[in-house]
């Protein structure tokens, strides 16, 4: 069967496993989350080196708000401290950074942060590093379905010009390339709300490592296993 020798030019990667991790340890959770932002680390670096273009992390859903306060708290202490450490190095390695899912439900430090390397890194071409945070698909999806009924009822559009590209296209990942790959770590076979619409045709690698031990060399094998799959898109 023909391979494609190519790299993917957008991975996601769903990073699970980092609550197990601790618990095997005898560690609080929040060690698990702590060891998982370094893996964050290193496979951004991985896939700046590999010459990824595009790097989704699923790094808060919707549905984690419900986890205990004490570890939504310490979830996003962790990503405060990872976008201010990072600030600096994003723009000078010409990373983009974009955040997407309902940010508003952020604490205001966490999304003024984003909002402020958003802007500093706009015009960055190297990677796109897009994290999901309190992100939903099918909430995605709903708010792309109401933006399009508004637009109709307003008259703008006509229902008949919905197609697969307008639909896109009010999504917000809107003007990125489906991903290409999605790893999941630590063995669990579910998709968990994480970009719905967009991973219809990715090649799926889910490995049983827990999130804390996924790192570079994880990353090259998860990438040699996509580049020995065979992609139809549908088609023979
Ligand atoms: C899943 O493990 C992981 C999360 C819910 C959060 C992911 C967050 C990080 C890796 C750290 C911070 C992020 C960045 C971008 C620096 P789990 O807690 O569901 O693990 P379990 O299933 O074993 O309990």
């Amino acid at each position: 069967m023909p391979s494609h020798p190519e790299i993917p030019r957008h991975i996601a990667i769903i990073m699970d496993g980092n609550g197990r991790w601790a618990k095997e340890r005898g560690m609080p959770r929040l060690e698990g989350h702590r060891a998982g932002a370094e893996s964050v680390r290193e496979v951004m670096e991985s896939c700046i080196k590999l010459g990824v273009e595009y790097l989704t992390l699923y790094a808060f859903s919707s549905e984690n708000w419900s986890r205990p306060a004490t570890e939504v708290t310490a979830l996003m202490g962790l990503l405060n401290r990872f976008l201010a450490e990072k600030a600096k190095e994003l723009d000078r390695q010409g990373v983009r950074l974009l955040a997407i899912g309902q940010l508003d439900r952020l604490p205001e430090t966490t999304r003024k942060l984003v909002q402020k390397i958003q802007e500093q890194t706009a015009h960055h071409t190297t990677m796109t590093l897009v994290l999901a945070l309190s992100y939903g698909g099918r909430e995605e999806i709903v708010s792309a379905a109401r933006s399009l009924a508004e637009d109709a009822v307003a008259g703008i559009i006509h229902p008949e010009a919905i197609d697969g590209e307008l639909f896109a296209s009010r999504l917000q990942t809107a003007g990125i390339p489906d991903p290409d790959l999605l790893i999941r770590t630590s063995g669990e076979m579910r998709v968990s709300n994480f970009l719905l619409w967009q991973i219809s045709y990715a090649e799926m690698v889910i490995v049983k490592t827990f999130w804390p031990d996924f790192r570079q060399g994880h990353l090259m094998d998860a990438v040699a296993e996509y580049q020995r799959r065979h992609r139809r898109f549908g088609a023979l």
